[in-house]
């Protein structure tokens, strides 16, 4: 290197490295001429030839309104596509079977009980946690906890099937469907009527003294829906009273506020928003989460 310096005639020996300089002096400093290793050379030689083929193999350079493709012609797209192609193969393999199989078909298959599973909890969240939580543990008060035992329209993977493709209480003509009247609202009890309902209500989870007139009210006003002894009844959709579950509540102003003015949940149907295997999916999703029947 240093035979190539213009200033080869200011040549000399750095006297404390023993190192020769380029001959350029800044206030008294003197620059050591200080060639890269060898190694090095070589390595940044080999990057130079690497990029070099590259630009030939994949794309490199923007052009005004493209860029140059390179003669593998790939692209970061094309992987994709042909790696989604994958997943979709894989996928289908599954899907074929599931859309012919039949629940009990489905459950009898680990494998493809897993898929199901798998897809479904995919599809939970995306759909259900808005209201009943990404656990599925809902929210007091307001939408059901759908991991317990406690149903309101059945457990059964039939059951929640229909539940999930109509909803309740939604827009789709084959809804579930049962409205609890607004016993205070509508002046069908009277307060004190109401007040002793309620006591006859916490009662039965062993809450609270019953009345004989509360009984009589609740077998006239109650049971029709809620059973005679208040377990409820899945067709209608009336909850069990007699467990210390409660989706509004179990105390006395909650259960009073229920039977003054009812509560009428909603929850929207699926069936024109998912597809049918979706929905089967979610089902046994569902199911599996610990309360299934
Ligand atoms: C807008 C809020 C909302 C969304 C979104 C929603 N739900 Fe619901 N869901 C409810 C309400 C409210 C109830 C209780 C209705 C009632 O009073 O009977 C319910 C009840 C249910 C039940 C019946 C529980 C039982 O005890 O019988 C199931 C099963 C269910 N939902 C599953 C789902 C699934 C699966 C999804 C997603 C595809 C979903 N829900 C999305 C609000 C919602
Ligand atoms: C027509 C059927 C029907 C009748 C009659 C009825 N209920 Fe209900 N009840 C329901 C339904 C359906 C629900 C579910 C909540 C909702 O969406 O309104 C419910 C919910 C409740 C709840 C809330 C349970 C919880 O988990 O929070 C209480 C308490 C209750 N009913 C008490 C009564 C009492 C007391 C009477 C009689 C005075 C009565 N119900 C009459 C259908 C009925």
């Amino acid at each position: 290197m240093a035979k190539n310096n213009k200033d080869e005639h200011k040549k000399e020996i750095d006297k404390i490295s023993g190192v020769e300089t380029t001959g350029h002096e800044w206030d008294g400093i003197k620059e050591l001429n200080t060639p890269a290793p060898r190694w090095w050379l070589v390595l940044w030689l080999l990057t130079v030839i690497f990029s070099v083929g590259y630009w030939f193999l994949y794309p490199t350079w923007p052009t005004l309104t493209d860029h140059t493709k390179g003669s593998l012609n790939w692209s970061q797209y094309k992987q994709l596509k042909e790696q989604q192609a994958d997943i979709m193969a894989r996928k289908s393999k599954y899907l074929d079977e599931f859309k012919t199989a039949s629940f009990e078909d489905i459950k009898a298959d680990s494998e493809l009980y897993a898929f199901a599973i798998a897809g479904g909890k995919a599809v939970f969240k995306d759909y259900c946690a808005a209201c009943h939580g990404t656990g599925a543990a809902g929210v007091a008060g307001k939408y059901p906890n759908l991991n317990d035992d406690d149903w309101i329209w059945g457990g059964s993977l039939d059951d929640i099937y229909t539940t999930i493709k109509y909803g309740i209480r939604s827009e789709h003509d084959d809804t579930r469907f049962s409205d609890m009247p607004a016993f205070g609202r509508d002046e069908l009890l009277d307060s004190s009527e109401i007040e002793k309902v309620v006591q006859y209500v916490m009662s039965m989870s062993g809450n609270a003294e019953a009345s004989p007139e509360g009984a009589q009210i609740f077998a006239e006003n109650c049971s029709s829906c809620h059973g005679e002894n208040g377990k409820g009844m899945y067709e209608l959709g009336a909850p069990n009273l007699s467990d210390a579950i409660w989706l509004y509540g179990g105390d006395k102003d909650s259960i009073t506020e229920t039977v003054t003015n009812s509560r009428r949940g909603v929850m929207p149907a699926w069936v024109d928003r998912l597809s049918d295997d979706t929905i089967r999916q979610l089902t046994l999703y569902i199911h599996s989460l610990g309360g299934g029947q």
